[in-house]
């Protein structure tokens, strides 16, 4: 379905859960989620339901997200259900993957394409302080794990973090050279209780070129999400960058966004929500409700106008 703009929307993020198993300093509080405030999550069932609904608008690529999808109890048999839907064409998932060695081979087998992988430095001590206690060996058995099973391509998410990561970024882009890997750079944003740490330490991924100029930008023939890729000559990966900040990319948006407690989200940057819930006690169809979402898409995000809003923490939303 197109929205008012223009845009062909057929993406889906799903946020499957809000906890995690680690406590990135930009993502959530270090108390985590608070029981007495934790929300109803999304039943497997409805989830599925609300999937069918959208392939009938056009909807054929599914993300799973969290929080960490992984720590969802049955996540591999959603993962089953979900590959099932016909319409489906990417079924993928974005985690911090320190579950995947337990998990990749069953998600490869229930009919995950591919996985995004978060991974902010390569050094151990400064790892365990960004996610306030994660193991780094953990993450990269995680990408090994995933690599083994043949998910591809493989893309590491890395948050640019100026004075944390800036002193990596060679690092990260050599990561490129032997591993047939997408490392992507993403800008801080702002979002939800850790919004003044990232006015503090955002720095605009101009830097990452500034830093290696060998980079050659790759031309891709259709571009499909909001990475520029670029890539060392002879390089098995790439490198990508992702922008919010510096250079918008709304004119391209394609997707809509999935709370762990049921709230569809036309804009990232946005604090309006559509509730499913409640909706459907009104008597909507998940169609309905789809088409009601798509159609109240804002044209762009204000964050460069400094318009405030208190958008939710990052691990309801799930990025
Ligand atoms: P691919 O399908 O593999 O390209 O994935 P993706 O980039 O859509 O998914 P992923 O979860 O890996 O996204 C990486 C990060 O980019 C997100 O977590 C966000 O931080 C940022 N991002 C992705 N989509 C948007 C968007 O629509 N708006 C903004 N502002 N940021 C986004
Ligand atoms: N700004 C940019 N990226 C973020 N992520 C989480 N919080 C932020 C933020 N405030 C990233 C994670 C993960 C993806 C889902 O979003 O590192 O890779
Ligand atoms: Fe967990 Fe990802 Fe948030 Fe880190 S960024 S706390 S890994 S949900």
């Amino acid at each position: 379905m197109k929205d008012h703009y223009g845009r062909r929307i057929n993406y889906m993020r799903i946020s499957v859960t809000d906890l995690c198993n680690l406590r990135c300093v930009y993502c959530m509080p270090e108390e985590g989620v608070q029981k007495h405030l934790h929300k109803k999550n999304m039943s497997f069932e409805e989830i599925i339901a609300l999937i069918k609904a959208g392939t009938q608008l056009g909807i054929d690529k599914i993300r799973l997200t969290g929080g960490e999808p992984l720590v969802r109890n049955g996540i591999v048999e959603l993962v089953q259900a979900i590959g099932q839907i016909e319409g489906i064409k990417d079924l993928t998932m974005t985690t911090n993957g320190i579950l995947l060695p337990k998990y990749a081979k069953d998600l490869k087998n229930a009919g995950l394409n591919r996985v995004n992988i978060s991974l902010d430095t390569f050094d151990e001590k400064k790892y365990h302080q960004i996610t306030r206690w994660g193991k780094l060996d953990d993450v990269m058995a995680g990408i090994e794990a995933a690599m083994a099973v043949g998910m591809s391509p493989i893309k590491i998410n890395t948050v640019l973090i100026n004075g944390f990561n800036d002193d990596e970024i060679k690092k990260f882009v050599n990561f490129t050279i032997d591993n047939p890997v997408d490392v992507r750079f993403i800008e801080l944003m702002p979002l939800g209780e850790s919004s003044n740490y990232a006015q503090n330490k955002y720095i605009s991924n101009a830097e990452v070129l500034k830093a290696v100029p060998e980079l050659l930008a790759v031309l891709e023939p259709e571009k499909t999400g909001p990475a520029e890729y670029y890539q060392l000559s002879g390089a098995k990966g790439r490198v990508g960058l992702i922008n919010p900040i510096s250079k918008h990319f709304c004119s391209e948006c394609n997707r809509i966004r999935v709370t762990t407690d049921g709230k569809i989200k036309p804009c990232l940057h946005s604090d309006f929500e559509i509730d499913i819930l409640k909706l459907r006690e009104e008597g909507l169809t998940y169609l309905q409700i789809l088409e009601k979402a798509i159609g109240a898409k804002p044209e762009r995000h204000l964050l460069e106008d400094n318009e405030k809003q208190m958008v939710r923490n990052m691990n309801e939303i799930g990025g």
